[in-house]
């Protein structure tokens, strides 16, 4: 009778520990793959940011210098090249660049934070202006009016050997924060 109630409490306890070694292994196998999507991102997104380049705007001192009494901001074109993986490629774009001195240059990605039309700079009004849906920006990017929820979006520069550079990135629109979505 002993023996028999032995055998029950082993069996009981052999498929105790089977339910539990097989859920620790399931949790694992499940957190393993929930894990390699999440791992993933985090290369491909260091990765993006590892193969991002410069992109060479021109010579500092040919750009010119804005005043209160004269505001002059430029577009300035660029090529800016891509590498994904393998693959290299060149596209033209432009920024806004705003020169107050030598050491005090802004550059403004030309989309706009509303829903990404391109914006001009109106000399006769001193304002920058969207013609799709009317959001005015003032030469330092603060928005005067319209539906734009953020300021115009600055772009990260670098300066070498006398040349402004820029690292041309597209943010998100319709948010007030400013969120990098790509390159
Ligand atoms: S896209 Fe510029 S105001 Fe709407």
């Amino acid at each position: 009778m002993e023996d028999e109630n032995t055998t029950k409490e082993d069996n009981s306890i052999s498929r105790r520990s089977f339910f539990k070694i097989t859920s620790v292994a399931l949790a694992a196998a499940m957190s393993f793959v929930l894990g390699i999507p999440l791992v993933g991102s985090f290369v491909s997104r260091a990765k993006t940011i590892k193969n991002k380049t410069f992109s060479k705007l021109g010579l500092i001192s040919s750009i010119p210098v804005t005043t209160k009494q004269d505001e002059r901001p430029v577009k300035l074109n660029f090529i800016k090249t891509k590498q994904d993986a393998f693959i290299k490629s060149q596209v033209q774009e432009n920024a806004w660049v705003v020169k107050k001195t030598e050491a005090d240059i802004t550059v403004f990605s030309p989309i706009c934070p509303h829903l990404g039309c391109r914006y001009a700079w109106h000399p006769e009004k001193n304002l920058f202006i969207c013609p799709c849906h009317n959001s005015i920006f003032t030469i330092d990017g603060k928005v005067v009016s319209g539906p734009a929820p953020r300021p115009l979006d600055t772009l990260p520069v670098e300066k070498k050997e006398g040349s402004l550079y820029v690292l041309y990135e597209r943010f998100k629109v319709g948010v007030p924060q400013k969120i990098v979505i790509g390159d």
